[in-house]
């Protein structure tokens, strides 16, 4: 089944040239799909090449010359039109994805599928604006795409089965594990990992050390990372704005960001990005 629906699977069009559509290009021409990756301007599709053809660079040669060159990159969107799966990884603001679906859903073929890596808007809300909504789906990946395994899929009230079908075919295709999470705010990862930074950073401003929270959490739960290190991974402003979609999404005191995490956006300390977070990066 799940060959039969990628063998008419042909070109994948990532919308949006930034960090997570530049690693969904790599991944897909890696795995031998052409990839037609559209960004508005040459030099947002110029910093997406240096991040591909830096992810590729231990290849051997004709490789990476292979990848790159089922890769076509381009400012016009039309290029795209043929694609059989869309990837869309444009900034994270409905308004923003909204219009973008608009204009998909009148150049894409019918059958064509239309995807959004969306860390936490409504999967519903995004595909109101197309006359599509059961092919509309979440396919959200995770940071560096290339690295991380999971690929969590994200059913729409009205996604159809096929629709989840295709999106399990098209993980395995570029290896990626999967799970079906429901259309609610942080999906099924971030609805777990998100409070549990956020009670991390309840417990700096208490008075604890990050240093010590950290080495509780790995020592005491087996993970790999301690909660604040990963906070300061992810941005502090990242965080931020998931608890928010949270809080409010949900209308619901336990998603409450920590003040502490709002004065560290307000300071700009957004975590290894800016040089500091809860640790010292200079
Ligand atoms: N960064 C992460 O760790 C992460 C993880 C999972 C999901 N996401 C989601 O992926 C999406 C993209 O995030 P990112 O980190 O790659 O952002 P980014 O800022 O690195 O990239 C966004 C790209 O979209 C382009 N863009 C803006 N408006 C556009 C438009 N109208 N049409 C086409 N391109 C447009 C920008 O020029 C930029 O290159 C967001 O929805 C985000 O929530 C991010």
């Amino acid at each position: 089944m799940s060959d039969s629906l990628l063998n008419s699977c042909e070109t994948v069009f990532v919308v949006g040239c930034g960090l997570m559509g530049a690693g969904i290009a790599q991944v897909t021409a890696q795995a031998g799909l052409g990839v037609v990756i559209y960004d508005r301007t040459e030099a947002d599709l110029e910093r997406g090449k240096r991040q591909i053809t830096k992810g590729i660079s231990k290849k051997n040669e004709a490789d990476q010359q292979a990848i790159l060159n089922r890769i076509t990159f381009t400012t016009n969107m039309n290029d795209g039109k043929d694609g059989d799966l869309v990837i869309e990884a444009v900034p994270e603001r409905l308004e923003i994805k909204k219009e973008v679906f608009k204009q998909l859903d009148s150049l894409m073929k019918p059958e064509a599928i239309l995807a959004s890596n969306t860390s936490s808007l409504s999967i519903a809300a995004i595909g109101s604006v197309t006359k599509r909504p059961e092919k509309i789906v979440g396919l959200h990946f995770f940071s560096p795409v290339p690295v991380m395994t999971l690929l969590e899929i994200v059913r729409g009230i009205k996604t159809d089965d096929t629709t989840i079908k295709f999106a399990e075919a098209f993980a395995e295709k570029i290896d990626k594990k999967t799970i079906v999470a429901q259309d609610y705010p942080g999906f099924t990862v971030n609805r777990v990992l998100v409070p549990m930074l956020n009670e991390a950073a309840f417990l700096v401003m208490e008075g604890n050390s990050p240093e010590d929270i950290d080495r509780g959490m790995m020592l005491g739960t087996n993970q790999p990372i301690g909660p604040l290190k990963l906070a300061d991974m992810v941005g502090i402003d990242v965080l931020f704005h998931t608890l928010v979609s949270l809080y409010e999404g949900f209308n619901d005191s336990k998603y409450r960001p920590c003040p502490l995490l709002r004065r560290m956006v307000e300071a700009n300390q957004l975590g290894k990005k800016s040089g500091k977070g809860f640790y010292n990066y200079s």
